[in-house]
């Protein structure tokens, strides 16, 4: 597949890690950096990542920050993203599964580079689990259009009540 690695200035060394991983995986990674002492803010790497998977330039993303947090909220932003936080394997499995994440990222204050690299492993090696999930994940995908009514959302889930 092809994989697209960025970071905030807190994420440099788990990045290094995660994209040394996904290639070992035999994965086309790009990464976008930064190089250590360089400072890239944590909007601005979402966002990109955000973009580039959104628009179907790269099949998946892989993001660190600090916690995972904040690049994770900026790259959320952008329609047709689903990142996911994740400080252990199991979500970031069943993130593919249930929820076709698209873009997974790791807090590097957080996570270990064995944990990490198990993440990366779990995220690269499960696909969308289809069925009832692919229903939800179309729901998900609705709610890109900031103006949906819930009224719409309903209509698309049998299981929204009140
Ligand atoms: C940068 O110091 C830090 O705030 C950032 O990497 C991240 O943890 C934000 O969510």
């Amino acid at each position: 597949m092809r994989i697209v690695a960025h970071s905030d200035h807190a994420g440099v060394a788990l990045r290094l890690e995660m994209v040394e991983q996904a290639r070992e995986l035999g994965h086309e990674v790009d990464d976008l950096g930064p190089a250590v002492g360089e400072k890239v803010d944590y909007p601005y790497a979402g966002a990109v990542v955000g973009h580039k998977v959104s628009a179907g330039e790269y099949d998946l993303g892989i993001l660190v920050c600090g916690t995972g947090v904040g690049i994770s909220m900026a790259a959320n932003k952008i329609p047709g993203a689903r990142a996911v936080v994740c400080s252990e394997p199991y979500t970031a499995r069943l993130s593919r599964q249930h929820n076709a994440s698209n873009i997974v990222a790791v807090g590097e204050r957080v996570v270990g580079p064995g944990e990490a690299r198990m993440i990366v492993e779990a995220f690269l090696t499960t696909e969308p689990a289809g069925g009832r999930h692919a229903q939800r994940v179309e729901m998900l995908k609705a709610l890109d259009n900031q103006n949906l009514a819930l009224e719409d959302l309903r209509r698309m889930g049998p299981a929204c009540t009140g």
